[in-house]
């Protein structure tokens, strides 16, 4: 039996990684710009991290995670989302005490959800995400959708609608939801199945569901909009303000409801028509509860994360293909493969990414393989040549060649090369 890749869980090849690693630069670049470090959680983690803090009631709780059973230890996740694990490593470590408020840090990490595999879903996903704790400020949030719009200028990804709002926090929201369930109520028989079951649990998720039943349904439903405390008006109001200074469009979107049960105040997404059903390049907002949730203290939090499947779907341009060498050395005989070994040695000492040959290979098939690795000079040695201490350069580009003495390849190619 011919054994293949699990479904959803995608190789990403060497013609590939060059966008990938291009893109992972200059998110680093960025983040490093506006004071952020990067951290590294563990893949595996206690199932009650997310139960706790995304959500029991959540499709990711509910049908999404991994879980690896455990009697012993209790059970573990493989981690559906990032923010969940770096709040939980900031108190486990105490950074509070030893590191600056906010603390700013960034993560490039896969991560795994038993979704339905489609275009822009996988099951191990990526996400470029950040997370500033201890600050409740919306200048901070702002902060973080600017810094997100600089990405995307400097990856020239455009066509990207911001979607801002704000989803209430614990003092206002328990009103708005008996009120939005009193509305729902009446159409109680037209919402879909699963917005059925979210009317006891978590009535505000079907403000987005996308069946057109429940859309047509919400359209004129109450939104938490009309219903904030002032603190969180005052919040969301300062936030639009920031967001104006730093030259972030935004869209409000009062229907807007993240799958994540974590948010209050501040709940954004990123959406791209290019991007088909699965239009969100990236989701983020404010969760001040996260940590009290998990057994820590108060501390307040704002985030995102973006996929990097859905980004790179989207970059008008992939980088070219990288050149794997710049010079080849073709052996012609076995007598120059000692030679052709001793000077692969000297070129790359020289910082010059070489290869060669290491069957006999006729010529053809030898510049064929240049030509694949894309090398912008072959190097030809051979029994001739040998014996007059010469090599041929052949300038690929150009399609010509020189005989050049043996004692002066290396300088010759580290000049050409520089
Ligand atoms: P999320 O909306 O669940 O938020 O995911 C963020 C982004 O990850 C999505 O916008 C999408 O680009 C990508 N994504 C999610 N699921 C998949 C999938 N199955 N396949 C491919 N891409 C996917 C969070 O994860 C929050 N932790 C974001 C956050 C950070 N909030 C505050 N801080």
């Amino acid at each position: 039996m011919k054994i293949q890749s699990v479904r959803g869980f995608n190789d990403i090849l060497p013609d590939a990684i060059t966008t990938w690693q291009a893109v992972e630069a200059t998110a680093r670049d960025v983040f490093e710009l506006y004071g952020y470090a990067e951290i590294r959680t563990p893949v595996l983690e206690k199932v009650e991290l997310f139960s706790r803090s995304v959500g029991e009631d959540t499709d990711i709780v509910q049908k999404e995670m991994y879980i690896i059973a455990n009697e012993r230890e209790g059970n573990m996740a493989l981690r559906p989302e990032g923010t969940a694990s770096i709040v939980r490593a900031y108190i486990e470590h105490g950074l509070a005490t030893t590191r600056p408020t906010p603390e700013k840090l960034y993560y490039i990490l896969p991560m795994f959800r038993h979704e339905r595999p489609q275009a822009g879903r996988f099951r191990q996903f990526h996400q470029i995400g950040a997370e500033a704790l201890g600050v409740d400020s919306p200048a901070i949030d702002a902060e973080i959708c600017a810094m997100v719009c600089e990405l995307l200028k400097k990856l020239n990804v455009s066509g990207i609608e911001v979607q801002l709002n704000s989803v209430g926090c614990k003092q206002c929201r328990p009103a708005y939801r008996e009120k939005l369930k009193a509305y729902l109520q009446g159409a109680y028989a037209q919402l879909c199945q699963d917005c059925q079951t979210r009317f006891d649990r978590n009535p505000m998720r079907i403000l987005d569901c996308k069946n057109e039943a429940c859309q047509a349904v919400v359209a004129v439903a109450p939104v938490m909009l009309d219903h904030y405390c002032q603190d969180c008006h005052t919040h969301f109001t300062e936030l639009q303000e920031y967001l104006g200074i730093l030259g972030v469009d935004f869209q409000i979107n009062p229907r807007m409801v993240r799958g994540l049960d974590y948010y209050v105040r501040t709940a954004f997404e990123f959406v791209s028509s290019a991007l088909g059903a699965q239009s969100a390049v990236l989701g983020g907002g404010r969760y001040d509860g996260l940590s009290e949730d998990i057994g820590g203290p108060p501390l307040p939090g704002v985030g995102f994360a973006m996929g990097i499947e859905r980004l790179i779907a989207l970059l008008p341009q992939r980088p070219l293909a990288a050149r794997l060498a710049d010079v080849f050395i073709a052996v012609l005989g076995a007598a120059a493969r000692k030679p052709a070994v001793s000077l692969q040695k000297d070129l790359r000492q020289a910082g010059i990414r070489t290869e060669l040959e290491y069957q006999e290979k006729s010529l053809k098939s030898q510049m064929k393989k240049a030509g694949k690795l894309g090398v912008a000079y072959v190097v030809m040695i051979g029994a001739d040549e040998l014996q007059k201490r010469t090599v041929v350069l052949r300038n690929m580009a150009e399609s010509s060649q020189q005989e050049v003495a043996l004692t002066d390849i290396v300088s010759t190619l580290v000049n050409l090369l520089a």
